[in-house]
């Protein structure tokens, strides 16, 4: 089925053809080419990170984490039940155990006054992850890691731009990762970044990245040739990925003011019906800066998301949902140190629904969303039935 609304179509910005068309010019197609040290340089200048790696996808750089931190059995990894599998896949390769933290029913991030209970001796390390790119409590997360001697890893697939005490989400954790997929405000196709905040991390990240091996000091002229000297894999994107990331990292200004737009959009036209209707919007908390990654609705039931999703796809609008809850997927029972309790998790990711999202989304369409959400056909479902009439 074709939708006249998609839920998420990538969008051009400006130098994308250029920049690809100067980067085969320059012969050099693979990675860490020119534009491969533009957008370094560029995340580095504007995030104030000590290092920033282009990576070939967040899963990626995330994998990268957990090879940096030394992961391995024995080890537990804190993390929200309430993600994508990457999150914890990255750690269960090296052969970590997972402990799958319940979320704040607010904003979705993991919740930090459960954190400090899951700690023990063999915990790792705890990785955050900025849902909807709006930012967990790092001041709170970061004490209990720092009283507790724990690394802090954050996934910021949703949330670069975005801000917590006016300051970049992916720089509080001794390392970060970003996603550039297709769905993120700033692409280019399957893409990520590994962000190191440690500088006593960033030379071993330069071998991990490089296959394992010493490349980069070759390049620099520091050995007189390359071996393999540690764990790797080949983590790093074609500069011609580079390229069209490129134009698009010069262009997030623009990029992040449309998508503000859609997201104010969204929440002006939706808000009383929402509040009328039992029906939860996104909530940022006044010490963050959102960075417009995602307008979802959290209903009142998953059969009201079923009729929601059905009554959107006839009128040509797709909608979509996510995380199906960690802790009880198959290699989730499989890999958790303990049995855990996630009833928020549960319930929100059984009752969230995403609306179509990206920077070219019209106000015209975005009516048409509106007009149709909010048009939901009666019955209402059956929980609001029951409390109106209680
Ligand atoms: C929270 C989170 N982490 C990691 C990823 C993986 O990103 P990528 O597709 O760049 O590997 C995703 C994907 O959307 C995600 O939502």
């Amino acid at each position: 089925m074709t939708y006249s609304i998609p839920f998420n179509r990538p969008c051009l910005v400006g130098n994308e053809y250029q920049y690809i068309a100067e980067a085969i010019a320059n012969g050099h197609a693979s990675g860490d080419g020119p534009f491969t040290r533009r957008c370094h340089e560029l995340l580095e200048r504007e995030l104030q990170v000590p290092k920033a790696l282009l990576t070939t996808s967040c899963t990626h750089a995330l994998e990268m984490a957990a090879i940096l931190l030394n992961c391995g059995p024995g080890d537990e990894v804190i993390l929200p039940s309430f993600t994508f599998v990457s999150t914890a896949n990255a750690f269960v390769l090296r052969g970590a155990q997972m402990v799958f933290a319940d979320i704040r029913p607010d904003t979705l991030n993991l919740d930090e006054t459960k954190l400090e209970a899951l700690i023990t001796p063999r915990t790792r390390a705890i990785v955050v992850v900025h849902y909807a790119g709006v930012a967990c409590e790092m001041e709170t997360i970061c004490a209990i890691a720092r009283r507790h001697g724990v690394a802090v890893i954050e996934d910021n697939a949703h949330g670069l731009f975005a801000r917590y005490q006016g300051r970049y989400t992916g720089t509080f954790g001794c390392l970060a990762t970003q996603s550039f997929h297709e769905t993120k405000n700033v692409t280019c196709g399957e893409g990520g970044a590994l962000l190191v905040n440690d500088p006593a991390l960033i030379e071993r990240a330069l071998i991990v990245r490089e296959k394992g091996t010493n490349r980069s000091q070759f390049f620099r002229g520091q050995v007189d040739k390359y071996t393999w000297v540690d764990l790797g894999s080949s983590y790093l994107p074609s500069d011609l990925l580079a390229a069209f990331l490129f134009a698009q990292l010069e262009a997030r200004n623009f990029i992040q003011k449309k998508r503000q737009r859609v997201w104010d959009y969204y929440r002006a036209h939706l808000h009383s019906w929402a509040a009328e209707n039992d029906i939860q919007l996104p909530v940022v908390a006044a010490n963050c800066e959102q960075a417009y990654h995602m307008f979802y609705l959290i209903l009142p039931s998953p059969e009201y998301r079923e009729a929601l999703i059905l009554h959107l796809k006839a009128q040509g609008i797709l909608s979509v949902f996510h995380y199906v809850p960690l802790h009880r997927s198959e290699m989730g029972l499989k890999w958790s140190a303990r049995e855990m309790d996630c009833p928020v998790t549960e319930r929100v990711s059984a009752c969230l629904l995403r609306l179509p999202f990206y920077n070219d989304l019209t106000e015209a369409e975005q009516a048409r969303v509106v007009e149709a959400v909010s048009a939901i056909p009666e019955p209402k479902p059956q929980r609001i039935q029951e409390r109106r009439s209680a």
